[in-house]
């Protein structure tokens, strides 16, 4: 990076000169490192609005152009192009593979796509009916509890080892929680399968009959992992973040991005906006709902994002992929989806939502894809996590190579009670 001419900041009789860095693209940052030292002062952004929270080559996203880039890539063009194991690879370590680097990956991948025996124990330990995120955020924390040769986490192989682990096992795990909560024997993986192909199989399958999954399917769902593998500092992404920034281990950091992801706001949206979609049930209550939003009694679940003020380009690919599935399950008139274009229509043309720069996002056509696919709505949020694996790890290992990563340690802005001496109970009231 670059530096420009330093910031100017006047605290009392004090000004400070703060230096101003020029990434490769985006919007320049003030370095505030020595402000406290040097003016008694913290600054103040609770939802971190205005704040950079690392330096990141990864993933570059222009909110105001809805431009979307994974180490300069355009998603649209690796949505197309690409697979979801090759924008692994591309994440992890930054340029696309070679065939030669290519094939090792893939296979080191294949390899590691099994559990260990006894950790199918840990499913029946939970409630038949118990949602897939809170079996995902327990059993993605014990996988810690596995694989002790890769914790050390200053070690580049152990770092690998458990990149791949994660990256090979989230499919298997995701697998288990919709089987567990269907009632169906866990399928496990099989090697001659590609990585969505053998997901759709250890999900679907059942021992009564052979299952080879639709090429439609597997090429939408692969190209659904892809849209989902990172996404700049979210707020899952920046949790894996702070948590690793203690040392904890890869696996209870990404456990840490997966309760984080549960979120309706984050990556439970994709639940909401179906369930959403649902209660509408039909174009002619379209207008009756989008009141009830400026009204502000709800949300319109899939629309708004933190940084796209334009269309989420994931959403587009979205959106195609979710006439293609449909198509493909012969469900072109699928109601839902129906409600769900005339919904954008209709929401695209308003003054509340055009003033408040609120466009689909990702979470918006996702949930009438993956239901065309099979999953219930419960399982798409672990759909979004099992993707994202990837972006977290990829973030993690960015910020663990970093030489001058420090442990995360925000400082508030205190409005309690001021120092006050103990009252007993017998004075008190
Ligand atoms: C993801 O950060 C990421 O990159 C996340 C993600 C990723 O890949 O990791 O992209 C994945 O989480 C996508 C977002 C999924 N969430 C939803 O779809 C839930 C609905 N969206 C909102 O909750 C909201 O838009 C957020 C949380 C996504 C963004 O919230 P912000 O940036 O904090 O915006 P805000 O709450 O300050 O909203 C600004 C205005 C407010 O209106 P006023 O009070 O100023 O009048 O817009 C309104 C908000 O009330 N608003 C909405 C709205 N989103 C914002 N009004 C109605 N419906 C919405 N969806």
């Amino acid at each position: 990076m670059s530096q420009t001419n330093p910031a100017k900041i006047t605290l009392g009789d004090k000004t400070v000169d703060l230096p101003v860095m020029k990434g490769t693209l985006g919007p320049d940052v003030v370095d505030i490192r020595k402000l406290y030292a040097e003016t008694d002062a913290f600054t103040y952004d609770p939802g971190f609005t205005s704040t950079a929270s690392c330096e990141s080559k990864i993933t570059f996203i222009d909110g105001d152009k809805g431009v979307l880039l994974h180490r300069g890539y355009p998603i649209g063009q690796l949505a197309e192009q690409s697979s979801f194991l090759e924008t692994c690879y591309l994440l992890l370590h930054g340029e696309l593979p070679t065939a030669a680097e290519f094939e090792p990956f893939e296979t080191s991948i294949t390899r590691h796509t099994m559990l260990h025996e006894q950790f199918d124990r840990f499913f029946s330990g939970f409630r038949r009916d118990a949602h897939p995120m809170a079996i995902m955020t327990g059993a993605v924390g014990a996988l810690s509890a596995f694989y002790h040769d890769s914790l050390d986490i200053h070690d580049l192989k152990q770092r690998e080892i458990s990149a791949h682990r994660l990256i090979a096992k989230m499919p298997t795990i995701a697998a288990r929680a919709y089987k567990y909560s269907v009632g169906q024997p866990f399928v496990h993986p099989r090697n001659n399968l590609s990585y969505s192909e053998n997901f759709l199989r250890m999900c679907f399958a059942v021992p009564a009959e052979d299952y080879v999954a639709n090429p439609i399917l597997t090429k939408a769902m692969d190209r659904i992992f892809i849209l989902h593998a990172d996404h700049e500092q979210n707020a899952s992404t920046s949790t894996v973040r702070l948590a690793g920034s203690s040392g904890a281990n890869p696996f209870a950091c990404i456990a840490a991005g997966i309760a984080c992801l549960w979120g309706p706001s984050h990556g439970g949206a994709n639940e909401e906006a179906l369930n959403m979609l649902k209660e509408i049930g039909t174009p002619e209550r379209i207008p009756e709902f989008i009141e009830g939003v400026k009204a502000r009694k709800y949300k319109l679940m899939g629309f708004g994002h933190r940084v796209y003020k334009n269309y989420d380009p994931r959403a587009t690919v979205m959106k195609q992929s979710a006439d293609e599935v449909l198509e493909a399950v012969g469900d072109k008139n699928d109601p839902l989806f129906q409600v769900a274009k005339e919904l954008e229509q209709i929401a695209l043309k308003d003054e509340f939502f055009i003033e408040r720069k609120l466009y689909p996002n990702v979470d918006f056509y996702s949930g009438i894809t993956l239901s065309a696919m099979g999953f219930p709505t419960t399982m798409f949020t672990v759909l979004f996590a099992l993707a994202r694996t990837v972006g977290w790890i990829a973030q993690w290992k960015e910020m663990i190579e970093d030489p001058g990563q420090k442990i995360g340690r925000p400082r508030q802005l205190y409005t309690g009670s001021g120092p006050r001496d103990y009252v007993p109970v017998s004075q008190r009231g």
